[in-house]
């Protein structure tokens, strides 16, 4: 691609970093992992963080360690990232899919009571693309129903709601390193809780079942291999050291897409700003007016690629993709959930974005809509592929 959709932005120093621990005698559990983990949970605003070795690892284990298991249901929204619902399938409790609101494609809380019934132990409440999600309304369902509260924070590390970071809201929250993150350890991930038991928990599962008290070849109960390398957690304490001026720049870029796009008629931009809320940029979204088919988002997308624009299709829903056909039936209709995802398009987005190829995707972005307008583009109808 000559405009990837993503791009890691690591500097000179970050790797010299990661190159140093390669000369210690440490290169698991060390001096990094305790390093990161103070930083983050400083940062965060919370008592605790547990590194892990990815969003989806730290996702995992707060449902086990919440003691969350077969036929528990939990709420989530389906267009997110296919991990949210897995998560509760390793573990055979049931995801309970309830629609988005348009503004922002967060969990739509004036849904989520509907969705409950005697089973359901938790809501694990997504913060898409890095904007938050409506926290206080969920809370005090969660209070009302004696429900747990998860935030996958994932895409929205330095997202605030409120004046206070994200991740601190609920009984835990989960942030994920993958390149295409604000901020990446290669593969990783964090939990953060101020809760100290499940402090523990977390950081026994994550270690094969050993407790604080176990030596090594004692496991008190059944875990996983869910650690992060200190070469990782090197990378992650240079990335989180100028995480506010990434924030900074993406936030910029955001800026910049929208000032370049705002007149074009067939677009609908994400929103630079929700009240009570600091967006964390992750992504950025743009969506095709409401008379656009699939087809025609799918055609445009693969145009942009073919002309070397990295664009992605920020979400197909969690129930429609192959692996969840015929596993859970959505009871609510979805109907938000699946409007925005047939017209969804995510436009190259990183660091380093100049604005020359700014100008680029904006203008084969326009060029393609204005030709897709003209005609329904043939193809197969595809739903989540
Ligand atoms: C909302 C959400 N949850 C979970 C994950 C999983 O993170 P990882 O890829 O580090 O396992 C992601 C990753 O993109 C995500 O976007």
């Amino acid at each position: 691609m000559r405009i990837p959709l993503s791009a890691p932005d690591v500097q000179e120093e970050e790797i010299a970093a990661v190159a140093e621990v390669l000369r210690t005698p440490h290169l698991s559990l060390g001096p990094k992992l305790a390093e990161f983990e103070q930083n983050i949970a400083r940062y965060i605003g919370a008592e605790n963080a547990i590194g892990v070795s990815s969003g989806t690892a730290g996702l995992h284990l707060c449902v086990r360690a919440l003691g969350i298991g077969a036929g528990d249901e939990v709420i989530v929204p389906s267009f997110t990232f296919v991990a949210v619902a897995n998560v509760l399938r390793y573990e055979h409790a049931v995801p309970v899919f309830v629609d988005i609101e348009p503004k922002t494609l967060n969990l739509d809380a004036s849904r989520v009571e509907a969705a409950i019934t005697p089973r359901t132990k938790a809501i694990l409440v997504v913060h898409t693309f890095g904007c938050p999600a409506d926290l206080a309304e969920i809370l005090e369902i969660a209070r009302r129903h004696h429900l747990y509260v998860v935030e996958d924070a994932c895409e929205a590390i330095g997202a605030e709601y409120h004046r206070r970071k994200v991740g601190v809201y609920g009984d835990a929250g989960v942030f994920a390193f993958y390149p295409n993150k604000q901020i990446t350890t290669g593969e990783g991930g964090a939990v953060v809780t101020n809760d100290p038991q499940l402090t523990a928990r977390v950081k026994a599962l994550r270690n094969q079942g050993r407790s604080d008290t176990d030596d090594w070849f004692q496991h008190s109960e059944l875990g996983y291999n869910y650690r992060i390398s200190e070469m990782n957690c090197a990378l992650g304490v240079g990335q989180l050291n100028r995480i506010e001026a990434i924030l900074l720049r993406r936030e910029e870029i955001a800026r910049e897409y929208d000032e370049k796009l705002r007149n074009c008629k067939n677009l609908r931009l994400p929103p630079l700003s929700v009240v009570r809320r600091r967006i964390s940029w992750f992504v950025y979204v743009v969506r095709l007016a409401p008379h656009f088919s699939q087809m025609q988002r799918d055609w445009i997308l693969e145009e942009m690629n073919n002309r070397g624009i990295g664009c992605g299709r920020y979400f197909a829903p969690i129930h429609l993709q192959p692996a969840y056909r015929n596993v859970v039936a959505p009871r609510d209709g979805l109907k938000v959930t699946e409007f925005a995802a047939a017209r969804c398009l995510a436009l190259p987005f990183f660091n380093r974005l100049k604005d020359e190829e700014m100008e680029e995707v904006c203008g084969n972005l326009e060029d393609l809509i204005q030709q897709a307008d003209k005609f329904a583009p043939s193809g197969k109808a595809v739903s989540a592929r």
